[in-house]
């Protein structure tokens, strides 16, 4: 597997931002430092119908329809819903939930909306309404969240750590598995440069707050049996053993790699956090976009250090706009980074027990994933925007056995390459024969 997303054609994952507005205000958001009198921009339909077209023709998987708050323009999330199902790519919604209502959630869902990302800061209501600058949302989000499940939608809960709640995260996602909530983010909080300098580093975490976020983590997985993850990059020597932090391995910075976001009004950045825009989609399309942030596909954006580690690629020197607001230079270290040195063995869930199993097992590949091309290997999308790339004699024999669901074994595959196989299994992309639950007891809690 390469997970080297450097050269890729196109994007695999759009956020398009459908409104500017939110009731929410919250103290650390890439979008507070918007002025009271400011006036929020909004989507048009033909622009929903442009954007979903050109990346779709751009090769595009998965779009991530955001805000500000989309329930605040609800015609255009759900119009976007459809035009996104019509052309055949998958979607996840990001809204804060405090405006659902049982008749907009099953309309969501007859549309083709099967989960929506929630923030919430805290199990404590006031700490929540502080940061979010809006008294009562806590309960609204919570009453919110169980209008969405009882229309029959996943709800997972994005928590962004801040020192105002670093020490929240564990009864935080305790209270979400009282109410019936299995899958539990907690991501911390990155600065932008979109805000003031004042602003910009006041509310970002160190060390030990980090430390303890995933710690918590882990307690709420192995308590409560939590799906748990961080989906912004954390720098992989911070980790420290990574096959017990697996859930938070192989998420490298996405910014203009995997992902670009679209605002409202067409103006395209690589990252939401960041204050650069690279043209509009109305003047230079997608692909013109794409070329334009082409900087941050740059090994030299990575600080030295993380160009020589051997986790490089699937680390990817973690959050460079963090290294931006702490040192004023995007190729400085994240404020976690540890460095190369001391780094252990990977194992990425090929442990020495699936590997015994592969050598006796047979296997077919997922009937689902589908390829796309690309220069001196093929990206495989698994499902929704989980995407990874593999060379081209992988994919060949792949593509081969997908079309005639062709069972094979180890000594079939090529290379008789036993780690790759495994990470196929991990990775969903291929499924083995006959004994499934043994497969799954061994890669559960390494599952991609
Ligand atoms: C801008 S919000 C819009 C969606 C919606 N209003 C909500 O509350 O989730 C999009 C996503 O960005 C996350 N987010 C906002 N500011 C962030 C920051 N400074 N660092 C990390 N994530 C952030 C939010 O938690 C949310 O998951």
């Amino acid at each position: 597997m390469l997970d080297f997303f450097r050269n890729i054609s196109g994007p695999i994952t759009m956020h398009l931002e459908l409104t500017e507005a939110c009731p929410e205000r919250c103290r650390h958001c890439y979008n507070f430092v918007r002025e009271p009198n400011y006036s929020f921009k909004n989507i048009t339909k033909e622009d929903i119908d442009l954007f979903l077209d050109d990346f779709k023709s751009n090769g595009g998987f998965h779009v991530i329809l955001t805000g500000g708050e989309p329930l605040l323009a609800f015609d255009k999330l759900l119009y976007a819903v459809e035009g996104v199902k019509r052309r055949g790519m998958s979607l996840s919604v990001n809204s804060s939930l405090m405006l659902a209502t049982a008749e907009k959630m099953k309309t969501l869902k007859e549309a083709g909306v099967d989960h929506i990302l929630s923030t919430l800061f805290s199990h404590d209501p006031h700490t929540h309404d502080f940061i979010a600058s809006r008294t009562g949302s806590f309960n609204e989000i919570i009453k919110g969240i169980n209008i969405t499940r009882g229309a029959g939608i996943r709800v997972s809960i994005n928590m962004i750590v801040t020192t105002v709640n670093e020490t929240h995260v564990y009864e935080t996602g305790k209270l979400l598995h009282s109410i019936g909530l299995n899958k539990f983010i907690a991501n911390r909080m990155i600065p932008s440069t979109l805000n003031s300098n004042s602003l910009k580093n006041e509310f970002l975490i160190t060390e030990e707050p980090a430390r303890r976020m995933l710690d918590d983590l882990l307690r709420l997985n192995k308590e409560f049996g939590m799906t748990i993850s961080s989906c912004r990059a954390l720098p992989h020597c911070f980790l420290g053993d990574l096959d017990e932090h697996f859930a938070f391995t192989a998420r490298g910075c996405n910014a203009g790699k995997r992902h670009l976001l679209v605002n409202c009004d067409g103006t395209a950045r690589a990252c939401v956090h960041e204050a650069e825009t690279y043209g509009n989609v109305h003047e230079i399309g997608i692909k013109g976009v794409w070329e334009n942030m082409g900087k941050w596909r740059r090994k030299d954006l990575l600080p030295k250090g993380c160009q020589e580690c051997a986790l490089m690629e699937i680390c990817e020197g973690a959050c460079r706009q963090i290294a931006e607001v702490v040192s004023s230079d995007w190729s400085g270290v994240d404020n976690l980074d540890k460095g190369p040195d001391g780094l252990r063995k990977y194992h990425r869930g090929v442990t020495n027990e699936l590997v015994n199993f592969i050598k006796k097992e047979k296997f077919f590949v997922n009937p689902e994933i589908e390829f796309r091309k690309e220069d001196g290997c093929y990206l495989i999308r698994i499902l929704g925007a989980k995407c990874v790339l593999i060379e081209n004699h992988f994919a060949d024999f792949l593509i081969k056995n997908q079309e005639t669901q062709q069972t094979f074994a180890l000594d079939d595959f090529p290379e008789r390459n036993a780690e790759e196989l495994g990470l196929y299994l991990v990775y969903d992309m291929v499924h083995s024969e006959q004994h499934t639950n043994i497969a799954n007891s061994l890669i559960e809690q390494y599952r991609r």
